[in-house]
């Protein structure tokens, strides 16, 4: 683990990845860093918030600020949610706990990913405090998707997330390139990296790390990501089945993954309560827009039917206030979270959330607002063109 000193002195997300890389071997890494082929969305995601500046009005007394926003019917104290990161115990042993109960000390929702190492009920146990969300992958065995629902239900998830991009796995060269892919071929030079990361090792090897919502399918046993991918997930899913899930689960639904406006009305006309307008972290389609490049169709769009919660790039609170400011509800934060994760555990995602919140609280105070209902369109302009 980095030294708390270490984390202490993380004063940037960037720090914070900084720590995370000298403590993972390279391979772990780049599947936590890496995008689809290219990268080019990957890139886009961070450099076109870029595209925006904040523009701020002064002389208002910002003395008592609260960046508490309501998300999907409950309060949270910053408009932020830890959106779903498969394998995070993979990158930190009981990462997936460690990283639930930091957001349930800082008080935002914690979204487990299907592909958790931890089970959904052993996060659920471990993190009772925490406002805990389940996302879910469309899999081809339906009555497993349906059991998984129930699991969820009964282990008091509030809010399910629909993952809609992942009909097959994007390209990630960089896991191809190391190995990190069907079936798990290593390659010398990523044998010798895990060998000289024996920290890392050590714990992951004594974790015993499997896919823990997958006990009892008989696939359990952590192979690779592609693989499981490939085995286990359904490429002919259509909106029926999206309808249909809507039917079945009781509470707030959002879907994951929408970066189309007339998908996203579509989505609100079945139903659905939040669009969460991500490219899977330019994971998935290479040359995709950037998140924060799609969302002002999709505020058009849905025309205040549903909330939005902005997804990808996301490493400054500058970044929030952007997108709260173009009518987004929330961001989901993927790598920010997962950098503190493998950086040093609970600590370090408590370190993540204390940083952005320490920017978001100082964001407001400039750009002159104190609760989150005074932003408005009106604190954002286009960039003036030109500029590198
Ligand atoms: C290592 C890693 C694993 C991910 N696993 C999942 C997953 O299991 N389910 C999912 O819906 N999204 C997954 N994502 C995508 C994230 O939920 C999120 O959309 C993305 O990371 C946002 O971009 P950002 O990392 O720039 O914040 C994963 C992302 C990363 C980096």
């Amino acid at each position: 683990m980095a030294s708390t000193k270490a984390l202490e002195r993380a004063v940037t997300i960037a720090d914070l990845r900084r720590l995370a890389r000298r403590r993972l071997p390279r391979a772990v890494f780049d599947f936590i860093d890496g995008g689809a082929m290219d990268e080019h969305t990957l890139r886009d995601n961070e450099a076109d918030f870029a595209h925006w500046t904040l523009l701020p009005r002064v002389a208002v007394d910002v003395a008592a600020r609260d960046p508490s926003v309501k998300l999907l019917g409950r309060a949270a104290a910053l408009p932020l949610v830890l959106s779903p990161v498969g394998i995070e115990g993979f990158f930190w042993p009981g990462g997936e706990i460690a990283a639930a109960r930091a957001a349930a000390k800082a008080g935002v929702p914690y979204c487990l990913s299907t592909n958790s190492i931890a089970s959904l009920e052993q996060v659920a146990k471990a993190a009772p405090e925490a406002e805990r969300w389940f996302q879910l992958y469309f899999l081809r065995d339906r009555d497993w998707l349906n059991k998984l629902l129930d699991r969820a239900a009964a282990s008091n998830y509030r809010v399910l997330c629909l993952t809609v991009d992942v009909p097959m796995q994007g390209r990630r060269e960089r896991d191809l390139r190391h190995g990190f892919t069907l079936p798990l071929k290593p390659s010398l030079a990523t044998m010798l990296d895990l060998a000289c990361h024996p920290r890392w090792a050590i714990g992951a090897a004594r974790s015993r790390p499997s896919f823990g919502n997958f006990e009892g399918i008989g696939r359990g046993g952590f192979t690779s990501i592609a693989q499981h991918v490939a085995t286990l997930f359904d490429p002919s899913v259509t909106w029926d089945d999206v309808a249909r899930i809507r039917a079945r689960w009781r509470g707030p639904i959002m879907i994951k993954g929408i970066l189309h406006p007339e998908d996203a009305a579509k989505a609100v006309s079945l139903g659905i309560e939040a669009v969460m307008v991500s490219n899977h972290g330019g994971r998935q389609l290479d040359r995709a827009p950037s998140a924060i490049a799609a969302l002002p169709e999709i505020v058009t769009a849905i025309g205040g039917r549903a909330e939005i919660i902005v997804d990808g790039g996301v490493r400054r609170g500058t970044d929030v206030l952007k997108a709260l400011a173009l009518g987004a509800t929330a961001c989901g934060i993927g790598r920010a979270a997962v950098w503190g994760v493998a950086a040093g555990g609970e600590a370090g995602v408590a370190r993540t959330l204390a940083i952005l919140k320490a920017e978001f609280d100082n964001a407001m105070a400039l750009i002159g607002i104190e609760r989150m209902t005074d932003l408005t369109r009106d604190h954002v302009r286009v960039r003036a063109s030109g500029r590198s």
